[in-house]
Formats: structure tokens, sequence, C-alpha cells
């Protein structure tokens, strides 16, 4: 049999042995004695099964099955113990464990468990992929449907604000509507007309100015570098007393194939996401770009107060918005999405409540800049 397989127990010879019989059948063994190394391993890499020792002196199995369900929910994890008390097996169980078998091992029921915990997991990774397919078409006619419906209010929406103003100019011109007193009503009235209706413009204008970015932008050589230097200087954050910007941009990172205002886009709603999410309060945005291998891996932090548990899955929907009205229109991290995803790249926000929010973008140094695809409109997801 094959398989990928991450074993973790603190007694070293013991995962040893184990490892050097697995590696005869087959499989692609890592270990580690480190709970906490195996963790990060997990963030890094996908395994089809851990094999995990459900007491270890460093930190409980049952925290570190915690940790794998949440990163990756999809491995299988098989839990190892000498004498675990009824409990802790229930308890594992629960958590999403996949058996608990004891030691001394069962080599043989391991080899079965394992091929079976393989098959779970590509059954759970086809549901998975399922689910993001079938949410990617809903998005991408969504947003198809988003655009032809900017486009088709922008002329009423001038006309209604067109008509407002001449209302205005026609009370500020007539002596019997100054005394009336209805004057100051019609006047709030108007200005409610006004201000919802710049809010629709800016609405309309950004989903158009995405749809025709992909239908026109020419793909070039764009430095990263550039691109953050250009997006703090034009907006000048720096005039934000409360916040402090750290950037660093490694050395010879190479250029990327890509529209220079797609780019621009995507920091520029990055930043203004992070300075949102800082608010009044003292905070920092770091921004870094280096290169890794054939990707550039560009990431925005900040110290605000994270993205709640309960709105994590919905942050690249188009017009989801925490925020109050005429603040956001909710296409930031939407268009974001799109841009990032025809270049082949991704988007991901890791974030953990209460402890600011990190949004990294991966994007392929060779891409080839394709910005016309089909069906170019972003799937949710990238959320971990
Ligand atoms: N850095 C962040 N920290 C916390 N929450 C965030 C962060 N970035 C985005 N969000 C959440 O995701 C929501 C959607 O973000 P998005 O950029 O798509 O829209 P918006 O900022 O609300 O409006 P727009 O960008 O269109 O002006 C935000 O309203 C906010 O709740
Ligand atoms: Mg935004």
């Amino acid at each position: 049999m094959s398989g990928k397989i991450l074993l973790v127990d603190d007694e070293e010879d013991f995962i040893a042995a184990l490892a050097e019989k697995m590696v005869l059948r087959g499989m692609e063994v890592s270990q580690t004695t480190s709970p906490a190394k195996a963790i990060e391993m997990l963030d890094r890499e996908s395994f089809d099964a851990v094999i995990l020792d459900l007491l270890m002196p460093q930190m409980d199995g049952l925290e570190v099955l915690k940790a794998i369900k949440k990163l990756r929910p999809e491995t299988q994890v098989i839990l190892l113990t000498g004498n675990a008390t009824l409990d802790k097996g229930i308890e594992a169980m629960k958590l999403g464990a996949m058996d608990l078998l004891e030691k001394p091992l069962d080599f043989q029921k391991l080899t079965g468990r394992l091929n079976e915990a393989r098959a779970n997991k590509l059954i759970l990774e086809k549901e998975r992929m399922e689910q993001r397919l079938r949410s990617f078409l809903r998005m991408a006619s969504l947003g198809e449907l988003a655009v032809g419906v900017a486009h088709e209010i922008n002329n009423p929406l001038a006309a209604i604000r067109e008509a407002a103003g001449w209302i205005k100019d026609l009370l500020a011109d007539d002596e019997a509507m100054k005394i009336s007193p209805n004057l100051a009503e019609i006047a709030e009235s108007l200005k409610l007309i006004e201000v919802h209706c710049l809010r629709c413009k800016d609405i309309t204008a950004k989903l158009l100015s995405f749809a025709r970015s992909r239908d026109k932008e020419e793909a070039e050589k764009v430095e990263i570098g550039e691109v953050i230097k250009e997006v703090l200087e034009t907006f000048n954050y720096t005039k934000r007393t409360n916040i402090t910007v750290v950037t660093h941009v490694a050395p010879s990172i190479p250029p990327i194939v890509a529209a220079a205002t797609e780019m621009l886009q995507v920091m520029r709603n990055l930043v203004d996401n992070a300075v949102d999410a800082i608010g009044e309060k003292n905070g920092q945005i770091m921004i870094s770009a280096e290169g890794r291998g054939d990707w550039i891996i560009v990431e925005v932090k900040d110290t605000g107060p994270g993205v709640p548990e309960a709105v994590k899955d919905r942050l690249f929907e188009p017009f989801f918005t925490t925020k109050p009205v005429g603040k956001g229109t909710g296409l930031g991290l939407y268009i974001c999405y799109g841009i990032v995803k025809r270049l082949k790249g991704d988007i991901v926000v890791k974030s953990e409540e209460g402890k600011g929010a990190c949004i990294t973008v991966t994007l392929p140094i060779h891409g080839t800049g394709d910005l016309i695809s089909p069906g170019s409109f972003p799937e949710p997801g990238g959320v971990k």
C-alpha cells in the first residue's frame, strides 16, 4: 500500500521502529516526537493519516487532535494509547478521531486501518471539491449577474442624482419654498437621495472596473515592491498616526506577469481592510513580500480584532461586509480573489478572533498573465 503518514509519539525508539516497518510496506512516513512540530508540519503539508500518541508529556493528544482537525479536517487521525480510559476514547471519537488503537500495536490491524484512512480521506476530499465547485458555480453566476445589474442601473442612477440636484437648485431659487415649513424635511430627503446614490455609484463603479479590467488589461512585468510602495504613497497611511506600517520586501524578488492596476487593486484593498480593522486604536500593519521557488508570497498582517468565527466563511462573498452603510461595499475581497485566482494564485485569510488577521497572497512568478478566463469570478474560500 502507499500513503503519506505522520507519526507523532514522544517515544523515539517506538516511532523509529514503526516508521521502518511502514516504509517497507511502501508508505511515505514522516515522524516527530514533538506535538508542536507535528502541528507545524500539518500546517505546511497534507498527510493522509496521522498516528498520534494520546499521552505525551508536552501536549495532550486530544489537544493535538483538535488542532489537526481545525487545520485539515479531512486528515484521518488514529490515536495510540497504552491504557486509555473510556472517557478519553469517547472524547477522541467525538473530536473526529478515526480510531483508538492499544499499545502494543497490532501492526496488521494498523495497516488495515491505514488503508481505510486513505479511502476516507479521498472521499472527504472529493466531497469538499464538489462543494467548492457548487459554490463556485453559484458565485460565478452571481458575479456575472451583479455586473449586468451594475451596468443596467448606472444610467437610471445618474438620472436620479441629476433630478435630485435639479430639485435642490429649484428650492434654492424659490422664494415661497424658502419659508415653507417643509423645507428642512425636503432638503434632508434630497440629501439622503444623494448619499444613497453615491453609495450605489461606488458599488457599480467597483464592479464595472473589475469587469473592464478583466476584459482589457494588458499583462506586464510587475515588481511587487513597487506596487506596495505606490499603495502606501498614494494613500499616505502614515497620516494615520495611530497606525504604524512596517514593510519588508525581500531583495531581488523577480517580477510577476500581471496587470499593474490589478495588483494595485489587490494591495489597496488588503491595506484598506487592515486600516479599517485597526480603527481608531493603536495598531500595526506588517506587509511583507518574498520569493519562494516559483512563487511570490505577499502577506498583509494587522493587529486589529481579527475575523469573527461566524463570518469566516463569508469574507469572499460579493457584498459581504460588516462595515456600516457608506463605509464598505463588501466587494474588496471578492475582487481580490477574482484577480488572484485568474493569475492562478491563491489568497488565504488566517485569523484568530482577537489576534489580528493575516492575508496571504501567493502568485506564480512565471504566470501566464492570462487575464481573461471563462467564469473568472471568484469562488468563495481560502479561509483558514
Ligand atoms: N484585516 C481584516 N480584519 C478583520 N476583518 C476583515 C479584514 N479584512 C476583511 N475583513 C472582513 O471582511 C469583510 C469583507 O471585506 P471586503 O474587503 O470584501 O469588504 P469591505 O471592506 O467591507 O468593503 P469594501 O472593501 O468593498 O469597501 C469586511 O467587512 C470585514 O468584516
Ligand atoms: Mg475592503
